[in-house]
């Protein structure tokens, strides 16, 4: 039996999509949330807990916080139970965000749900705390990264916290079956530019529900007014 590769096979194998096209990866993930237990996800964690860490760090209770690609991670539980009132949660995938829904019960009326593919979303308000895990390092090209990049830059307050999390440049190649772009916290900062300074970094091993290492970096960025 063939080794599992660190770098391209971070996924159980049926987890790996056809040709996936470029510009619509919408139907690869709301396939992957229709057909698989959220649970057998590669990217799945029980609980986010770094980024819980960083966000509560960040944020009050009443802070608008948007978990970009949050899909059906636990994050949105774990503020919600600590009492966080402010929280929204994009995804491109209604599937993944229904997941979310159906385990948060009543509780899912509390949490502000918008089902769009962040390279074309204008942002209606300004959000105080960004998070994003595995989300952003889907999208390699300049163009696609410019318009994410434009989002955060419309959606945030003059002083927001920025939560990124992307695999590691000694990470896998590709996640979920799609080419992804790595990175450092140093790479992201020198993207994202001075007006976002780097303030926190961390190198974190996710293992995957097969049992796959990943590296991952966590940076966190605050906004710089004056920049
Ligand atoms: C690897 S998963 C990570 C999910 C979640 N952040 C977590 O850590 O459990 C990537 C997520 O990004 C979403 N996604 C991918 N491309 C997107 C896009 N262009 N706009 C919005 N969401 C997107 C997917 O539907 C999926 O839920």
């Amino acid at each position: 039996m063939a080794h599992p590769d660190p770098y391209t096979d971070d996924i159980q194998a049926d987890e790996r999509p056809g040709e996936v096209p470029k510009d619509d990866p919408h139907g690869h993930w709301e396939g992957m949330y229709a057909t698989k237990a959220e649970d057998t996800l590669s990217w799945y964690q029980r609980h986010s807990s770094r980024s819980l860490a960083y966000v509560t760090a960040a944020a009050s209770w009443a802070s608008p916080i948007i978990d970009i690609g949050g899909g059906s991670s636990t994050l949105v539980d774990d503020l919600l139970a600590r009492g966080y009132a402010n929280i929204t949660v994009l995804d491109i995938a209604e599937a993944g965000l229904a997941k979310t829904k159906a385990r948060l019960g009543a509780q899912a009326s509390r949490v502000n749900w918008i089902v769009a593919d962040i390279r074309h979303w204008h942002p209606p308000r300004l959000y105080e705390v960004w998070h994003d895990r595995a989300m952003f390092h889907f999208l390699t090209s300049a163009e696609d990264q410019a318009a994410y990049l434009a989002a955060l830059r419309a959606g945030t307050t003059p002083e927001a916290t920025v939560i990124l999390a992307t695999f590691a440049p000694d990470g896998p190649e590709q996640c979920s079956g799609l080419p992804i772009q790595r990175y450092s916290p140093q790479t992201l900062a020198s993207l994202l530019g001075p007006s976002f300074r780097l303030v926190e970094e961390t190198a974190e091993t996710h293992t995957t529900p097969s049992g796959i290492e990943q590296r991952f970096s966590y940076a966190v960025f605050r906004r710089d007014p004056t920049a």
